[in-house]
């Protein structure tokens, strides 16, 4: 069970103004070998039920599931939850059935034959001004809820200030469900609160095979610090779940 509770909020140096954003944590499974996926980017469907579970749980904790259109490309569908005690503890918690499930895609070209459209879960698409564009062409409320415009530098998304589109939106607890550049983004601009990393028992190798983090990683004295919050074993696999330690 994950540590966090609500909002984050911090402090801009520059102006004073107390940022709001909601917390993150990064549920990913990976090959003994740190791979996310195989060399041809294959839909990760490596791991067992228990991880699935897993997933499921995570998913249903969170306000709003966040991943890349890669990992969207790659699997067509995404995670909604189907376990009727989970459904049942968020009717509890008066939340909505399912949590949104927002794209994130500099592009936003996204192929609306995939199933994804069809699954009964509600959709945001977090994209730049092009791609908020391209949709304006589609009939976009039958397939995204709401399109968020974030703020972008040559196609580079300010982080911090799409996630506090999300924070004024309701959400308070996002899952981010990768892939490894989704995942570096927001690790890099320090948006990344836990980490939830399941070892699965199999070697994928490949150079071009994704992992957890891409982007153009940190040298060794700047890479961020975890702290171990739990390990478990299940089966033949690893649970680790991690917190950031404050830089
Ligand atoms: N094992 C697991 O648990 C797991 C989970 C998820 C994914 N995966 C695997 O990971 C692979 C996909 O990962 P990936 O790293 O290639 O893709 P990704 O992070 O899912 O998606 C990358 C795409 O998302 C958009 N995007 C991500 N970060 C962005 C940013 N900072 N600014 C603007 N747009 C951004 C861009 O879309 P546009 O190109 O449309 O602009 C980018 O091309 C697949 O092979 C999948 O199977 C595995």
């Amino acid at each position: 069970m994950s540590k966090l509770t609500g909002t984050i909020a911090s402090v801009n140096m520059t102006t004073n103004l107390i940022l709001q954003r909601p917390s993150t944590t990064v549920v990913l499974a990976m090959s003994t070998d740190g791979k996310i996926a195989d060399v041809k980017r294959s839909p990760a469907r490596f791991s067992s039920e228990a991880d699935q579970a897993h997933l499921e749980r995570q998913v249903a904790l969170a306000d709003g599931v966040l991943f890349g259109a890669g990992t969207l490309r790659a699997y067509g569908t995404t995670m909604s939850i189907s376990t009727p005690q989970l459904l049942e503890q968020r009717q509890q918690q008066g939340k909505p059935s399912q949590p949104v499930q927002i794209v994130c895609s500099a592009s936003a070209k996204i192929d609306p034959e995939l199933r994804f459209f069809q699954q009964s879960v509600p959709r945001w698409l977090l994209t730049t001004t092009t791609g908020a564009e391209y949709w304006q062409k589609q009939a976009k409320e039958t397939y995204f809820e709401r399109i968020l415009v974030s703020n972008a530098t040559a196609g580079v998304m300010n982080w911090t200030e799409a996630l506090q589109q999300l924070a004024t939106l309701g959400l308070k607890r996002v899952a981010v469900l990768g892939g490894g550049t989704l995942v570096a983004a927001l690790l890099a601009s320090d948006l990344i609160d836990e980490f939830w990393l399941t070892v699965c028992p199999l070697v994928l190798g490949g150079t071009s095979a994704p992992t957890p983090v891409e982007g153009s990683g940190f040298l060794e004295h700047q890479a961020r610090r975890l702290q171990l919050l739990s390990a478990q074993t299940v089966g033949q696999e690893v649970f680790l779940h991690y917190r950031l330690q404050p830089r």
